[in-house]
């Protein structure tokens, strides 16, 4: 099967572009092109990731002359933090990594996000090359320039000490944007992930279809929608299809706004893709919740692109109530989230007023007003900023079971 190549323009960088490839079996020639002898290369491997998987590509990649490193990181929303950015700045250094060198991430995207990170400071910037090893990174994480960590941070509640720890997670808290020099989704790596996590990648396709007549693709969402149906999973055929659209949508929304800050656009450009997400955020890390989806009991926390599917459904329900879009878009969200396998409801939430005042603590929020992205008939997003707290509550209501 022929792979498929998505270019994309860095919005305020002019004739700046990088290529984002999708196909199977890619991962060895991830570097082709872009390294020569004598150069050296970090490759950061997320854990989840098989080291043979990794050792080959190493080898791959030395035989040209080319130094390779490698070390491997725990993944966990907790572990996304400085912490694991120190390790691997120490393993760049240790390696000698100059800025025209490369780091190398292979992995989910908290690995991405991190290793993107790592490679903005490492020496004020170092090139990165990203293979993305799940669905939600090659649709969304791994594109578009976005690195993070996450900061554990007391809540600004002062002690007689200082600052209290009261252990609240900002996800994402922490970060640059500094885009990679390739990007190449290799479904292949797919294949050894269990089946939750590559649902979670169908959230961020799901979120994508319905802002598909914005950003050129308004079939995105009925193709996604048939898929699903389908029971599209890590071995369907038509997956690098899936991945190639969603790319090329974050391509769009990437080249209008690479920073985020193009608030003159309709829907706010990129922040459009937080659709679901604030809603989505202050779930996440919420203690003592269960779920059933798929048929299968789980207990908390959820993942990411679970609690994307929730938020999801909050804000299309949210976007029925204020007349934006028709009650039918709200109901296809439950309806495609749940076929998915994600879940649609949750046990042990707390009361929807903590949620909400856990949502005020978005980071898109401007002047302390909450910024909402809800979605219209004509799969276009719309910025709401003046939403009654009583309303958020009630949607949350919909996803909430006792
Ligand atoms: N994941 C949202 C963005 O890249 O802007």
């Amino acid at each position: 099967m022929a792979s498929k190549t998505i270019s994309v323009q860095t919005g305020d960088t002019p004739g700046q572009r990088y290529d984002v490839v999708v196909g199977n079996g890619l991962v060895a020639g991830s570097l082709d092109g872009l390294v020569i002898k004598g150069q050296r290369v970090l490759l950061v491997r997320d854990a989840n990731v098989p080291a043979a998987a990794a050792a080959k590509l190493t080898a791959k990649i030395a035989r040209r002359g080319v130094f390779v490193s490698h070390i491997a990181i725990p993944v966990s929303e907790q572990l996304k933090s400085v912490v694991t950015l120190e390790r691997i700045l120490v393993a760049a250094a240790d390696a000698g990594l100059e800025r025209g060198d490369v780091m190398l991430a292979v992995g989910g995207g908290i690995t991405t996000d991190v290793v993107g990170l790592a490679a903005a400071l490492h020496r004020r910037g170092c090139r990165v090359v990203h293979c993305p090893s799940t669905l939600l990174a090659m649709v969304d994480g791994s594109v578009g320039g976005k690195t993070a960590i996450n900061l554990l941070v007391s809540g600004g509640k002062p002690n007689g000490k200082g600052m209290k720890s009261s252990g609240k997670l900002l996800k994402n808290a922490v970060g640059v944007f500094h885009q990679p020099e390739r990007v190449v989704c290799d479904v292949s790596l797919l294949a050894s992930l269990d089946a939750r996590t590559f649902r979670c990648g169908l959230a961020e396709c799901i979120k994508h279809g319905l802002l598909g007549g914005a950003f050129g693709d308004d079939g995105l969402l009925g193709y996604t929608a048939a898929l699903i149906d389908r029971g599209v999973s890590a071995a369907s055929r038509e997956l690098p299809g899936l991945i190639a659209r969603n790319v090329a949508l974050k391509a769009v929304v990437v080249g209008l706004d690479e920073r985020e800050v193009r608030d003159d656009l309709p829907g706010g450009g990129r922040m459009a893709l937080n659709l679901g997400h604030t809603f989505g955020h202050a779930i996440e890390t919420l203690p003592g919740l269960s779920w059933h989806a798929g048929g299968k009991k789980f207990r908390g926390p959820l993942r990411h692109g679970e609690a994307v599917g929730l938020g999801l459904i909050c804000a299309t329900e949210l976007s029925a109530r204020l007349d934006l879009c028709d009650p039918k878009l709200a109901e296809l969200t439950r309806v495609l989230v749940g076929m998915a396998g994600l879940p649609v409801e949750v046990n042990g939430l707390p009361g929807a007023k903590e949620v909400v005042a856990r949502m005020a603590g978005d980071k898109k929020a401007k002047g302390g007003k909450l910024r909402l992205v809800l979605v219209a008939d004509d799969l276009t997003p719309f910025i709401a900023s003046d939403v009654p707290a009583g309303m958020i509550a009630e949607v949350i209501g919909k996803i909430a079971v006792d």
